[in-house]
């Protein structure tokens, strides 16, 4: 039977007070909507659909590049209505799977084990028992322990409202029955709304069977309607990630203080210390050590690096065997190559740094290209920035920069030259020279310092 999934998402999201469309709030660095047509996506469907309406331009232009239909429900007039809106695009043989936008993690597992519970049923719901079921619709069971209805909890009685069984929203209808079932909605009831839940004792009033199935865990049926549920979930879905990794042979030293927003490939043998933060693609090989409070984003890192304590690295490459840090910024455009240092206070940017070569402390490198075994003192500054135009250095292999010198680009050192410290250089310096800028010294013999007035 052919499968259509349909994806819920038009609703306001009133309770998250943004303006920002709720289903594009990120967790763990992508939209909510993105997360869940992810695991949509891996089901195979035949076809997905998203409703939208609140914030559509917003949602539809976010996420332009997705293989889906884009449905427009034009009023919100609740989540049967919404789904009317998708049923003529439905194929009447299919089954239809029906997901929420701001239910994003919902694990595919639990999803397979719904379709397959839907084989042989008109209607299979997904449950779950949770902790806190404030203000989720409950499941409402007859004596022989059938799901008879979903009664949302402001139509609810106070003993109803006892039951901790809840709708996760998520269940699996056959097009035919919902073709049915849709236009017979009706929305007398709190919120004056058209509920899809309302179809279920609609089936049961026909004499249909209700498969009804728990989610594996009742994390991934956790939902979005508030920034205090969003960051719950953050912490749940951070949790998942970091034990994914730590099954895989990396060490977290705490997996509630880290953080990864995208995508890491990180080889065993890694060790990361706490309150690190990976974001979009980074990559990082074996017996690498990542330390605390560290923000990599878009990096590849190789084996047997040190990442030292408070570094920030964006859009760059590391090498193997290479040490950073403490306090080193890496900016875009950084290659260091293999066996590289870089210390602290040092900001490069746009450079390419040599095997073996040392930038150790307090240094500036923009738009710079350095060889093989340069060592760069401390306080070297190359000046790559004229006030209108950028310019290139380049830095030949085994150079000596000496301490707080100024290197004015375009410039090119040569190989094995060095450089006379607190010295601003402004022209070429051939291979195996030594360039000095510095004033001569004078010495003032029994210099008196000036004594305070009395
Ligand atoms: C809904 C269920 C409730 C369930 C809960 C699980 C109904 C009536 N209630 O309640 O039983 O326990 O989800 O989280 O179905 N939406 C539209 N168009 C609308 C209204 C909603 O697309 O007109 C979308 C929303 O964007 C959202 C989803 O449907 O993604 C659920 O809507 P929401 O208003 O959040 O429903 P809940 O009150 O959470
Ligand atoms: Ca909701």
């Amino acid at each position: 039977m052919p499968l259509d999934i349909v994806i819920l998402a038009a609703g306001q999201g009133k309770r998250i007070q943004s303006r920002l469309p709720k289903v594009l709030h990120p967790l763990a660095g992508k939209p909510l909507l993105t997360h869940i047509m992810n695991t949509a996506q891996q089901l195979n469907p035949e076809k997905i659909m998203i409703i939208y309406g609140h914030g559509g331009d917003q949602i539809r232009a976010a996420l332009a590049d997705l293989p889906v239909q884009w449905i427009e429900q034009k009023q919100q007039l609740g989540t049967g209505h919404a789904l009317a809106q998708a049923m003529p695009s439905i194929d009447q043989n299919a089954k239809v799977l029906i997901l929420l936008g701001d239910t994003p993690i919902i694990s595919l597992p639990t999803l397979q084990q719904l379709l397959a519970s839907a084989q042989n049923s008109e209607l299979s719901l997904l449950t779950a028992e949770l902790p806190d079921p404030t203000g989720l619709g409950r499941i409402i069971r007859n004596n022989a322990g059938k799901v008879i209805a979903i009664v949302e909890e402001k139509d609810a009685t106070p003993e109803q409202r006892q039951l901790r069984e809840t709708n996760t929203g998520i269940m699996v209808i056959s097009a035919r029955q919902l073709t049915r079932w849709l236009p017979a909605l009706k929305n007398n009831n709190a919120q004056g709304e058209y509920y899809l839940t309302d179809i279920i004792a609609m089936a049961v009033s026909e004499g249909i069977n209700i498969n009804a199935i728990q989610a594996n865990s009742y994390e991934e049926v956790l939902a979005v309607n508030d920034r205090i549920q969003l960051a719950q979930l953050e912490r749940a879905q951070q949790k998942q990630q970091a034990e994914k990794l730590m099954r895989a042979g990396v060490t977290l030293l705490d997996p509630a203080r880290f953080d990864l927003r995208g995508e890491a490939q990180i080889a065993s043998d890694v060790t990361i210390d706490v309150n690190v933060i990976l974001e979009g693609q980074v990559s990082i090989g074996a017996n690498t050590y990542i330390g605390p409070n560290t923000l990599l984003r878009n990096v590849s890192i190789g084996e047997n690096v040190i990442i030292n304590a408070n570094t920030v690295i964006e859009d760059a490459i590391i090498e193997n065997n290479c040490e950073v840090g403490p306090f080193a910024r890496l900016r875009p455009g950084t290659c260091l190559k293999q066996g590289a240092h870089v210390g602290n206070f040092a900001e490069i940017k746009n450079s390419e740094v040599g095997e073996g070569t040392k930038i150790h402390h307090v240094s500036y490198m923009g738009d710079t290209t350095l060889g093989k075994n340069v060592n760069i003192g401390a306080g070297t500054i190359v000046c790559n920035y004229d006030g209108a135009n950028k310019h290139k250095t380049i830095i030949e292999d085994n150079a000596f920069v000496g301490s707080n010198s100024s290197l004015i680009a375009p410039i090119t050192i040569g190989e094995n030259a060095t450089i006379g410290a607190g010295s601003a250089v402004r022209g070429n310096v051939p291979a195996n020279a030594l360039a000095i800028t510095r004033a001569e010294q004078r010495i003032v013999e029994k210099w008196q310092r000036p004594a305070k007035k009395k």
